[in-house]
């Protein structure tokens, strides 16, 4: 038996161990639409929106501001299913400000409006990464001093924040900064300012908009090891110190020749912390073309990360890293690899929608997630 095989039979088996999180799995169920049947009309034809509202939970998507504007079918689906949006890359650094102190905000504010009309909330994604960061900051940043590159940093923080004040449910406030091996990321951030880059940002932010949840985001993390084990023991010491965050977002892009990760005990030690969790840019890729084993593996991922999140009462939004293969960063990304949304290419619920539709309608015994920001909007 190849090794690759062998991961695969663990992950699954993993998934049919969890289907005992929140009552009955889903895992392997996968359901075409036909077998809805004889759930009534109404339930098979009920959103993921809907369905999660009844335990409090926020489902979101990134969206690609291009084709909100031009695709009325991804229109139609964003305002239908979800219940909070991420821009996938409109609120990042280099496309909001491509000259410096010249904000290109268009295609922010209308995800905002967008948003604003369907009654959904928003993730802010993000203030602070390595990358996507703009051209003239990547080429004059290596000659500023600390001070300068510091009051640089200020300025983007507290401009977008207050642009945004009041319209932001949670914001991705510091993104990716560590590696895989639990050291801090040796990026121009950390190299010219040290690690109190990070709780300064959250301080500033917060100045900026005191009702927005601030988040840790990073991939990685929902696997028990260096990496989770180093961001845990960091936020823990922000805690303590008292800097403003309220949340670790767990972006939980899986791929299913890597396994299935333990997220529910991740999410749950760090909730024990006093902080919110969620899942913020979930998808599952596989090698193509698909085989059933792995679509069976990509079932599992999705039902297995989504009863995560169920049955973690601060776990308040579980977010899907856009929702059509036809607009899936993955190809591009990793090379041979694909099909790791909910929709196909022609934007058709795929079997994935279909599992997560169904746990969500089998998680009535999830704990209620009111009260803790989940409701707001
Ligand atoms: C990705 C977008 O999906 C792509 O369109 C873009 O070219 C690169 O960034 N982790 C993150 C996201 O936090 O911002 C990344 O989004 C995917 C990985």
């Amino acid at each position: 038996m190849s090794l690759r095989r062998k991961i695969l039979i663990g992950s699954l088996g993993v998934a049919s161990a969890c289907g005992l999180l929140v009552g009955q799995s889903a895992a392997f169920a996968a359901p075409p639409p036909q077998a809805a049947h004889g759930q009534g009309h109404d339930q098979a034809s009920a959103s993921l929106r809907d369905l999660a509202a009844h335990v409090g939970l926020r489902i979101g998507t990134a969206v690609n501001t291009d084709a909100l504007a031009s695709d009325p079918a991804y229109r139609t689906i964003t305002a239908n299913q979800f219940s909070t949006v991420t821009a996938e890359n409109a609120m990042k650094w280099g496309p909001l400000e491509p000259t410096q102190g010249v904000y290109n905000w268009a295609p922010a504010d209308q995800l905002v409006a967008f948003a604003q009309q369907n009654h959904q909330l928003v993730r802010g994604h993000n203030l602070v990464w390595h990358n996507q960061l703009p051209a003239w900051l990547t080429e004059q940043a290596p000659q500023m001093t600390p001070d300068q590159l510091r009051a640089v940093l200020k300025k983007h923080i507290t401009d977008v924040v207050s642009h945004f004040k009041g319209e932001i449910w949670q914001w991705d406030v510091v993104n990716e900064a560590f590696n895989d091996d639990g050291t801090l990321r040796d990026d121009i951030f950390l190299q010219k300012l040290g690690p109190s880059y990070i709780a300064d940002s959250f301080r500033w932010a917060h100045e900026a908009d005191p009702k927005a949840q601030l988040f840790y985001n990073d991939y990685n993390i929902e696997f028990t090891g260096a990496k989770s084990n180093a961001v845990y023991a960091f936020v823990q010491q922000l805690k303590a110190q008292g800097v403003p965050i309220d949340g670790v977002g767990f972006q939980t892009h899986l791929d299913t020749q890597y396994g299935l990760p333990d997220l529910q005990n991740n999410l749950q030690r760090f909730a024990d912390l006093g902080l919110n969790v969620a899942e913020t840019e979930v998808d599952v890729r596989t090698t193509l073309p698909v085989t059933s084993v792995e679509q069976s593996a990509q079932d599992a991922g999705y039902s297995q990360s989504l009863q995560a999140c169920l049955a973690v009462r601060q776990c308040i939004s579980y977010t899907v890293w856009g929702f059509g293969d036809a607009y899936s960063w993955v190809p591009s990304t990793f090379q041979g690899e694909g099909a790791a949304d909910i929709y196909d290419e022609n934007l058709q619920p795929k079997p994935q929608y279909f599992v997560l539709q169904q746990d969500l309608q089998l998680a009535s015994g999830a704990p209620h997630r009111s009260g803790i920001g989940a409701g707001r909007g």
